[in-house]
């Protein structure tokens, strides 16, 4: 992947630290696939709906939901990860608000991810449980550079957070991380922090603390 879209990714990265308390808060990220079209009142709009539904509320106490909901074809598949140092709280919130929106930013479209800061939520028509999907990427890099290598590998702190949603086995969890990460060091090498994130797995690091412990 190339780094031209690093300024409009600086933006984005920096609206997301704003607003990344309050809901509200605008996506990082969405994109809609064209594995099909569903219309409304259709048997696949009352699965998608009830799939957010169990999501929202599966989620937030394990920050994972997988589901699927109906029968072929009709058949809708979902899950919901929220970032593991998210209260169960915010977590809901953030699902309940993924579904509202995926559903305004893809219209009638039978998948669909969604990435906010706190959550991200995937459907699809398509079974992809335990897959990784690395159709796309998403580099977002915080704007202040870090000041020399020594700043990277001497004393100074990096806080970093890995995940993969959980229905992946732990070796292709490791497969799915390696492939974000090696893209790093091309894009954002002399960057204090960054993220990518991807719909299977994420990685961030940063030079202060963001986790919430
Ligand atoms: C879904 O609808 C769009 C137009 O809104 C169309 O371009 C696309 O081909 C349709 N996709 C499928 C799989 O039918
Ligand atoms: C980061 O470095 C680039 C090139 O060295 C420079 O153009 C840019 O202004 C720097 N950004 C900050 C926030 O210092």
């Amino acid at each position: 992947m190339s780094c031209s879209r690093i300024t409009s990714s600086v933006y984005l990265l920096t609206l997301a630290s704003l607003l990344q308390t309050a809901f509200g808060a605008e996506p990082l990220f969405r994109t809609c696939s064209n594995t099909g079209n569903f219309s409304a009142g259709s048997p696949y709009e009352a699965n998608l709906k009830q799939l957010t539904e169990y999501l929202s509320n599966q989620a937030p106490p394990s920050w994972f939901g997988l589901r699927s909901i109906g029968q072929n074809p009709n058949q809708a598949y979902g899950l919901a990860l929220c970032r593991g140092d998210v209260r169960s709280a915010d977590c809901k919130t953030c699902v309940v608000e993924a579904g509202n929106e995926i559903r305004k930013r893809c219209p009638y479209k039978k998948g669909a991810i969604i990435w906010y800061d706190y959550c991200l939520l995937k459907h699809s028509n398509m079974e992809f449980f335990g897959k990784i999907d690395n159709q796309i990427a998403i580099y977002l890099w915080n704007p202040n550079n870090a000041s020399g290598e020594m700043e990277v590998y001497g004393a100074v702190k990096i806080y970093g957070l890995t995940q993969c949603t959980q229905d992946l086995s732990s070796s292709d969890c490791k497969k799915c991380l390696d492939g974000i990460i090696e893209q790093l060091p091309r894009c954002g090498d002399k960057k204090e922090g960054g993220r990518v994130i991807g719909p299977s797995c994420n990685f961030r690091f940063e030079r202060y603390r963001f986790v919430n412990t």
